[in-house]
């Protein structure tokens, strides 16, 4: 049966570790594996803006041997005209695989269950599990084993990047915590599927209103824009709301001395994050940009190979 990566729990924890080893495999080696030769084909599909996912997909096809195909869906038929199941029968006849940015997880779910390609959730308003890849390659770089480590998300709590690292930080067995204002809480159903797999995994969930409390002690510190792609028009409310959660060195300060700071960006600097922490000693977000490539590119020989 076809493997898809939609959500961040589509792969279970020794397979998000396989995934991670041969990202650093692959960093190592940038063009020794091909699976795409032939050249075959990916299609990448855009309904929201881009910069490193467009980048790093684009680059990660072409190191891996295949031809990168940008949809915009401005100029496709897809958005409003044709379905997406529709729209994944017609491609599955010519590429390898389906990378998609969307809006609504519904979208990407009907997508993967009329294809026997691979679909890969290239963000969406709920998760964005291949950002995730690359934060966990990154915090793995800097400080070896995922499992036992405190991450903690300030911001959105109901973002695609809140609800990722609970359920990916809970797969690798991290302790995640989450603090939001509590009407902008991740939701209910993604809060009890991390809890399941915290679980398993020994790692765990937390939920916070205070930001103070929630980052003390922690391993790892984490933000993102509190506007994302499809809030526009609540941008306003949201500048109101967040401002307590704003990462600033006084914050850093109660977490772990060297605890490592990250942001998938575009950063709102100023907002989110205080340029003095962004651009900090303990801020790793190059690296993490980076390894958009590397993680994505370990994604999808893992996917082609199932
Ligand atoms: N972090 C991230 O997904 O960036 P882009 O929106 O530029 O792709
Ligand atoms: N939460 C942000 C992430 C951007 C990469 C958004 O969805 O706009």
């Amino acid at each position: 049966m076809t493997r898809h990566f939609l959500r961040d729990d589509d792969v279970t924890q020794a397979e998000q570790s396989a995934i991670l080893d041969l990202a650093i495999e692959i960093k190592r080696d940038r063009w020794a594996r091909k699976p795409l030769a032939g050249p075959q084909t990916v299609a990448v599909i855009f309904d929201k803006s881009s910069t490193r996912t467009r980048v790093s997909f684009a680059v990660g096809i072409a190191d891996l041997g295949g031809v990168p195909l940008i949809i915009s869906t401005a100029s496709s038929q897809l958005g409003g005209k044709e379905t997406a199941s529709d729209t994944a029968r017609v491609l599955e006849r010519q590429v390898a695989a389906i990378v998609w940015r969307t809006y609504a997880q519904a979208g990407l779910v009907e997508m993967a269950a009329g294809t026997t390609v691979p679909v890969i959730n290239a963000l969406s308003d709920d998760f964005h599990p291949c950002q995730l890849l690359a934060d966990l390659l990154t915090i793995r770089e800097h400080r070896g084993e995922l499992a036992g480590l405190t991450v903690t998300f300030l911001g959105d709590g109901a973002s695609n990047m809140a609800q990722s690292y609970l359920l990916a930080g809970a797969t690798a067995g991290m302790h995640v915590r989450v603090a939001s204002p509590t009407d902008y809480a991740p939701d209910d159903r993604v809060v009890a599927d991390a809890d399941a797999i915290a679980a398993r995994t020994g790692g765990s969930i937390t939920l916070y209103t205070d930001a103070l409390e929630a980052v003390a002690g922690a391993d790892v510190v984490v933000t993102d824009t509190w506007v994302s792609m499809g809030k526009e028009d609540e941008k306003a409310e949201r500048l109101t709301r967040f401002g307590q959660y704003r990462v600033d060195a006084d914050l850093m300060a109660l977490a772990k001395p060297d605890a490592l700071f990250l942001h998938c960006l575009p950063a709102d600097r100023g907002y989110e994050v205080t340029t003095e922490v962004i651009d900090g000693p303990q801020s790793v977000i190059w690296d993490e940009a980076e390894n958009r490539l590397h993680a994505q590119k370990a994604l999808m020989v893992w996917l082609l190979a199932q």
